[in-house]
């Protein structure tokens, strides 16, 4: 398409089974992962960054002793290789270009952290500038990138209009206090500020998205959110991305089943279109290399419901010692919420019907005027990896409960507003993207799944 005269390395893997692509002339560039020589002949594995491969290019300095410079030739280095391509099915890797001549475009110091050896997870943490350039962090940002295309390409193709809530906001969605001020003054003197008032980076573009579905059936977003909340886990960023549908005339079963689908869709896109990502991962990053097989069997299975009164039961009737005590009205931690997912339904289960008290606002109240009609999504390895509700849609109820919870009305006003103007049944749910690949990946830390990861006391560059 672009720069004509270099082929991919990725097209290079997709006419390796064409035997009249063998001695043709072509010409790759990429940076060299590694280099080795043995004076007569060598060998550099080089990436172009267009798939998860390497391509091998052999240098023979016996034929082309001018080649000899070749081999000083540093892993980091960008080069410009010409030579033929060469089909070898029987070796290891199923063909090799042998140079003809081996350029180099950009030197690279010795101090370059991406030696051979092999890096942990925390120490590239550090160097978030030159981790893409890793096999661990080509496979995951490749991930990533496929996951974002395949979530918007199911709400687009099921009619969900994509909807771009502001990123600056006068509330806090959630009603949690968990939000970064945004002020151009150093005295908080938020009315002489630049909006005349406190504002701040929004934790959800839930409540500006619900005028949209009520207008327009179904929508979603897709952005960054920020939460100020000092927790200090592999779950949780300071900055993430979530996706947050929003259904109207829909109550939380519809909800439940957008959630189910969704996820079975992503996750076949993702098996589909990065299968050398997801071989590396499986292989990598799961002790029984069975990442890819629990994948499909979640995609071949129907996802398990429990109430959450059942699940508070099951967690008292485990015998387990748990941290955090376990007594109905508890807001479940991630080990409760793992051991439910991980140990009694080993896959991925929606709890419902959550106590009033540990839930936002507005969701919508149940028959028993305890409980609330919402609903996470538990997977194995993470935990809460959505959250959704049914919204109250009723406008004394809604009011009611805001009162109850100190949650001033006038500055939400436009929001119970909805309720008096047309109001329907409506639900919708947030997924976090970051959680989303550590479940299909098994990094494992959230931080290695977001290319710059803010979190407490941590913003590299
Ligand atoms: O459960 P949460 O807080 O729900 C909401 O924000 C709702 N307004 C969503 C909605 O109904 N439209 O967050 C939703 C999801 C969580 O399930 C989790 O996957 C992710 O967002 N999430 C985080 N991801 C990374 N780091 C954090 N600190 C996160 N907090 C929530
Ligand atoms: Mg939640």
């Amino acid at each position: 398409m672009i720069r004509k005269q270099y082929v991919l390395i990725a097209d290079l893997y997709s006419i390796k089974d064409d035997p009249s692509s063998d001695g043709k002339p072509v010409r790759v560039r990429g940076w060299v992962r590694t280099n080795r020589s043995n004076g007569h002949v060598g060998f550099i594995a080089l990436s172009d960054g267009t798939c998860f491969e390497n391509v091998q290019i052999v240098y023979n300095i016996d034929a082309h002793p001018e080649l000899a410079e070749a081999s000083k030739i540093a892993t980091g280095c960008s080069i410009d290789v010409a030579g033929t391509l060469s089909l070898t099915p029987d070796a290891k890797q199923p063909f090799e270009v042998q140079a003809d001549s081996v350029t180099v475009v950009g030197g690279c110091d010795p101090d370059f952290p991406m030696q051979k050896k092999r890096h942990s997870l925390e120490f590239m943490r550090e160097i978030p500038h030159l981790r893409p350039r890793t096999n661990t962090f080509t496979a995951l940002f490749r991930v990533r990138s496929v996951l974002c295309a395949a979530i918007h390409e199911f709400f687009q193709s099921n009619g969900f209009l994509y909807i771009t809530p502001p990123l600056i906001t006068g509330n806090d969605a959630e009603g949690a206090g968990e939000v970064f001020t945004v002020t151009t003054r150093e005295d908080g003197d938020y009315e002489k500020d630049f909006f005349g008032k406190h504002a701040c980076l929004t934790v959800s573009g839930q409540l500006h998205v619900e005028p949209f579905a009520l207008a327009y059936d179904k929508v979603y977003t897709f952005g960054p959110t920020f939460r100020a909340e000092n927790s200090n886990t592999t779950t949780h960023a300071s900055e993430f991305w979530m996706v947050e549908p929003e259904i109207a005339f829909a109550d939380l079963e519809d909800d439940m089943e957008v959630m189910e689908s969704m996820v079975k869709y992503c996750i076949k896109a993702v098996l589909d279109r990065c299968p050398s990502e997801m071989k590396f991962f499986n292989d990598m990053f799961d002790k029984e290399h069975a990442l890819i097989s629990r994948l499909q069997a979640v995609v071949d299975s129907e996802f398990k419901v429990l109430p959450y009164t059942e699940a508070i039961d099951l967690l008292l009737k485990s015998g387990r010692q748990f941290q955090y005590p376990v007594e109905w009205g508890i807001d479940m931690k991630s080990e409760h919420e793992r051991y439910l997912c991980e140990e009694v339904v080993k896959g991925p289960v929606f709890i419902i019907d959550y106590p009033k008290d540990i839930k936002a606002f507005y969701m919508r109240m149940n028959e028993d005027g305890k409980t609330v009609a919402a609903c996470d999504c538990l997977v194995p390895g993470v935990g809460e990896l959505i959250g959704g509700s049914q919204r109250e849609e009723r406008y004394d109820l809604l009011t009611k409960r805001m009162a109850e919870l100190g949650i001033p009305q006038d500055s939400l006003q436009w929001y119970c507003d909805l309720r008096r103007f047309g109001s329907v049944p409506h639900s919708g749910f947030g997924l976090g993207l970051e959680r989303f690949i550590l479940y299909l990946t098994n990094i494992g830390n959230i931080r290695d799944t977001i290319p710059y990861a803010r979190t407490p006391k941590n913003l590299m560059f």
